[in-house]
């Protein structure tokens, strides 16, 4: 009898990566394969990659490369397993990565393939892939593209079909949601329900794009399904409109655990990298927050050690945490990307033990305080 094929997939990066890892084992499944949970039981494997930072793309090579040591070193030398590569490091390589047998865009895995949902947590529903921001740092806008937004109904359809499948909590994912919509036509958006509600534009108090968005009329035609939680990730100050504000302080079911990343706390820095809001605009849209969502906290992403962040620099970063009191801060020691701005204009001139210096600050700061 033939042996059953068996798939082994790694998952590295951030939510939309698994989120289309869910995709990927359903599209596996249906060609025959048994999924497994170490490499060595696999004939195939699937490395779903991330770029974020240097250390994220190492971890994929460094993956590769122990599966091919390991296989030169056994006895059995020549079974070799197939490697296929997906994910952020694809469409950024010139060429086919040492190791790997085939270079799988992730745009092949069509978002129709129903998603193989984790039953233990809550489900994980992509809105939007790619972003347009070009933060000077990031690498994302190339390795995903540009920003493109699902439609409101499908999105919907597949909502309803995980509270079919018994699960209470979502998760609505894209790297910009406040921006989801902006790239689809309204009449695309409103059509399956024409009544009322407006896509609102240039409401919110920071200038960077005022982009027209349709997020809070999706959050709002989500949190009046049956679910006890709605969450997003992530979605970024500058146009964190009023009107979302209002949606999510109408809604009890929407998660009061808001991620709201602000990178730096340094009116020079964050012009540097071109995030389009000053840390006092920040201050206030959490106050603003704040004021209308009783019970909201706060968790962030902070990037240390971005060029030109001297101590005064730091210091405001210091500030913004402690002005705001954050749950958790995901902390992010500078990385220079290739093919970014940052990269090109700026040398990473902090030294790595600097960078650790403030990072156990900040760590010992906000992760670390009694909760
Ligand atoms: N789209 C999301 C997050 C994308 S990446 C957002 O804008 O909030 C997740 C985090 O990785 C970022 O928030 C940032 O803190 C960090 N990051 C991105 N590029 C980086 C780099 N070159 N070096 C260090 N950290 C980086
Ligand atoms: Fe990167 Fe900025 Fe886009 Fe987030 S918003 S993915 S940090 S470019
Ligand atoms: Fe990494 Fe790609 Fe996400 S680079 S953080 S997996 S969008």
């Amino acid at each position: 009898m033939p042996q059953k094929n068996k798939l082994y997939l790694k998952t590295f990066g951030c939510a939309q990566n698994e989120s289309d890892s869910e995709r990927i084992k359903t599209y596996y499944q249906e060609r025959g394969y048994e999924l497994v949970q170490n490499w060595k039981e696999a004939n195939l494997i699937v490395i779903n990659s991330c770029v974020i930072r240097e250390s994220a793309e190492n971890r994929v090579y460094g993956l590769i490369d122990k599966i091919r040591k390991a296989e030169s070193a056994s006895a059995n030398a020549s079974a070799k397993r197939r490697i296929i590569l997906t994910g952020c490091l694809v469409p950024i390589s010139k060429k086919t990565i040492k190791g790997v047998d085939e270079m799988l865009p992730i745009k092949k895995i069509s978002f129709k393939v129903e998603p193989l949902r984790d039953k233990k947590r809550a489900a994980l529903i992509t809105i939007s892939s790619g972003c347009n921001n070009y933060c000077s740092y990031c690498i994302v806008p190339y390795a995903r593209g540009k920003e493109i937004s699902r439609k409101m109904e499908t999105i919907l359809k597949e909502v309803d079909g995980a509270i079919k499948k018994g699960f209470e909590e979502v998760v609505l994912i894209g790297q910009n949601v406040n921006s989801y919509g902006a790239d689809l036509e309204e009449s695309s958006i409103f059509n399956l329900s024409a009544k009322g509600g407006s896509v609102s534009g240039g409401q919110s108090s920071m200038g960077k794009k005022r982009i027209k968005s349709a997020f809070p009329k999706l959050l709002e035609e989500v949190a009046k399904k049956n679910l006890k939680k709605v969450s997003f990730i992530s979605s970024n100050p500058w146009d964190f409109s009023d009107e979302l504000i209002e949606v999510i302080a109408k809604y009890s079911n929407i998660d009061r655990l808001l991620h709201l990343p602000f990178q730096s706390g340094d009116d020079k820095v964050l012009k540097n990298m071109n995030r389009g809001y000053t840390k006092q605009e920040y201050l206030d849209l959490v106050e603003k927050i704040k004021s209308k969502v009783p019970g909201v906290k706060f968790s962030t992403d902070i990037i240390i050690g971005f060029p030109g962040e001297d101590e005064v620099a730091f210091q405001n970063t210091v500030d913004v945490c402690k002005k705001v009191g954050f749950e958790i801060a995901y902390l992010n020691k500078y990385s220079p990307r290739r093919g970014t701005v940052s990269a090109k204009l700026y040398k990473d001139e902090i030294p790595m033990s600097e960078k650790k210096r403030r990072w156990n600050i900040l760590n010992d700061l906000v992760n670390k305080k009694e909760k």
